[in-house]
């Protein structure tokens, strides 16, 4: 079949001046999933490539960018899960790598785990061959400004001002096996307290992908995010209607209806087909849909 690939870039009140970093690193990232694909990669490697590109790029709170937390440090969030097996790996609060999704994917395929968090995910990275970086390489200065806001006023992250600054990135994908994945990754809120993790790396919170029906990234408040278990909620969703859209809009309402909450979640269908929906201000996504007959990488906020 025809591969397909969405990605995000958070939801959130996105700035007019960050639109087009937005965009394009969305672009980018959805652009290099779907050559892959093209070339006959599974959709995990999709999935995989393309959350690292956008954990590469400063613009995104994943990878380089990411906030920090209330100790000064910055701690990562990612998953990946292949829709075949149902097998997902995970890392979360772990420090000092630039990639947290290339982890999450090590873990999935060569442990017999599915998380691994804080110093024994590092342990673990670097076993695996993975470069230690510094908190410097992963900071920008929009982050640092913020944690001296932060140690200025002592102002905690808030649901309030979550609105006001960027969140996670994700993908999700079919290859031409018809096979799907998807991954998420972030540096979770800002401000938040040493060792808190969010909805990303939790199955089913931040992601979920079966073959029997499609694939799922969710973005948003995390704690809000992890109440509606929000990705297997539009997987299930998915299974009483036909088209990915109309899934992701009602899954979107089970988050305000339920807990009042907003963000944002992308899915690919089995049949190649995309869906998309946010309740936040803006979200920065992209696609490639097999199912058009020419490629055409749409992006939006
Ligand atoms: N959605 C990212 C987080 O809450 O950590």
């Amino acid at each position: 079949m025809k591969p397909s690939i969405i990605v995000h870039g958070g939801a959130w009140d996105i700035p007019d001046v960050l639109v087009e970093p937005h965009e394009r690193g969305c672009e980018l990232a959805a652009t290099a999933g779907h050559d892959l694909l093209l070339a006959g990669g599974s959709a995990v490697d999709a999935v995989v490539e393309a959350v690292a590109i956008m954990e590469d790029d400063s613009t995104f709170d994943a990878g380089v960018g990411s906030v920090l937390n209330q100790s000064g440090q910055v701690e990562l969030d990612a998953i990946v899960m292949d829709g075949k097996s149902l097998r997902s790996g995970a890392v979360a609060a772990i420090q000092f790598v630039r990639n947290p999704v290339r982890i999450a994917r090590n873990i999935m395929e060569r442990t017999n785990h599915s998380m691994l968090v804080g110093d024994g995910a590092l342990d673990f990275a670097v076993k695996e061959g993975f470069e230690r970086c510094t908190i410097e390489d992963l900071l920008v200065g929009r982050e640092l400004e913020d944690y001296r806001e932060f140690m200025r006023t002592g102002v905690m992250g808030t649901k309030r001002h979550f609105s006001g600054v960027g969140d996670t990135v994700g993908a999700c994908a079919i290859d031409r096996e018809g096979h799907v994945a998807c991954a998420t990754s972030t540096g979770g809120i800002p401000r938040k307290p040493a060792g808190r993790v969010g909805d990303s790396p939790l199955v089913g919170c931040g992601a979920y992908a079966d073959d029997g029906v499609g694939a799922v990234s969710a973005t948003g408040w995390g704690e809000q995010i992890m109440a509606v278990v929000m990705s297997k909620t539009t997987i299930d969703i998915k299974r009483t209607v036909s088209d990915p859209i109309t899934a992701c809009k009602n899954a979107i309402a089970v988050l305000k209806e339920r807990v009042d909450g907003f963000g944002g979640v992308i899915m690919v269908d089995i049949h190649g087909k995309v869906g998309y929906c946010h309740s936040t201000p803006r979200m920065a996504f992209a696609f490639v849909e097999g199912v058009s007959s020419e490629r055409r990488v749409s992006t939006s906020m």
